[in-house]
């Protein structure tokens, strides 16, 4: 007869500011924990193990098909776990760039495993990762388990940087996208477009290592070119949507120093550095019904 005990665990999303995609490709991104967080809670049950999360309309069984369902059963199986009930609740938004999938598995691998190390966490948070992703270059979990501003290789792991909290503005596209879909179609272009993809891929590598200069000593307005310099690479790699290149172009006519999608693409969020003018971005993307707030990055989770 299994324990009624119940365990609880949180982990928190992050803001990829400059980098993501080329991660996959070995060059360095750089990227913030933020303080929206998922907390998992685990009960005990006998007969198959279920994940319910409400605000993300998740509600599977180990029986069931698809990436949620998958991620449970590995979670499941890298704990060793006993058969569980997981609820979930979270003010982090799911399938928006944010780090949501990453979060989930942190927080479920701490409930699970509450006695493991932070390795061992990261590896069974990776495990379940694994399903949503195609190829994760590992920098969500890392950055949830971490927190702080850092830049991330995949090779290298996570640098810490040294910087103070960095407030941006989040704006939600509300078109929902598979980071794996994203991760896979760049791939494809990287096989298939003669070496276009793979030249944009190399700028990237090359704006971010700028971006981490201009952050470290300060330089905002640097940062902001940056940021607009990498949403134009992301564009020509092929995970922008019109939506996306509308809310960047909101946000700087709005006054931001830079903007750009933040995550996977294809829709999701975009992100903007606006230092004194964080509302009027805001203002001026609800005014388009699009969802918009602050926070700061480099929150630890
Ligand atoms: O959209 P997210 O939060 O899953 O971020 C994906 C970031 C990528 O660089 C596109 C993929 C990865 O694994 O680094």
């Amino acid at each position: 007869m299994p324990s009624s005990r119940a365990t609880s665990a949180s982990a928190g999303g992050k803001i990829i500011l400059l980098g993501e995609h080329s991660v996959v490709y070995g060059h360095p991104a750089l990227a913030g924990a933020i303080d929206k967080t998922v907390t998992a809670c685990s009960t005990p049950i006998e007969g198959d193990s279920s994940l319910s999360v409400p605000a993300w309309d998740i509600e599977v069984s180990t029986r069931d098909e698809g990436a949620p369902a998958q991620a449970l059963r590995a979670l499941i199986e890298a704990t060793g776990a006993q058969p569980t009930r997981l609820d979930v609740t979270a003010d982090l938004p799911c399938a928006a760039g944010l780090g949501s999938s990453a979060a989930l598995c942190l927080a479920v691998a701490r409930c699970l495993a509450p006695g493991a190390s932070d390795a061992e966490h990261r590896d069974i948070a990776g495990a379940g990762e694994a399903q949503f992703h195609h190829r994760p270059s590992g920098i969500d979990v890392a950055l949830s388990q971490q927190g702080g501003i850092a830049s991330y290789t995949v090779d290298g792991g996570l640098v810490p940087l040294d910087v103070p909290g960095l407030p941006l503005v989040v704006g939600l596209s509300g078109v929902c996208r598979s980071t794996a879909t994203q991760v896979a179609r760049v791939a494809a272009r990287v096989a298939d477009d003669g070496g276009l993809t793979s030249g944009r891929i190399k700028d990237m590598g090359g704006i971010v290592t700028a971006g981490i200069d201009a952050l470290s000593s300060g330089d905002l307005d640097a940062l902001g070119v940056c940021m607009s310099q990498c949403h134009r690479a992301l564009r020509d790699i092929g995970v922008s949507i019109a939506t996306l290149d509308a809310m960047v172009a909101t946000a700087m006519e709005a006054g931001a120093l830079g903007a750009k999608l933040t995550g996977a693409g294809g829709g999701g969020a975009i992100i903007a550095l606006a230092p004194g003018r964080e509302q009027q971005v805001c203002a001026a993307l609800e005014e388009q019904d699009f969802q918009a707030f602050v926070t700061t990055l480099g929150a630890n989770s």
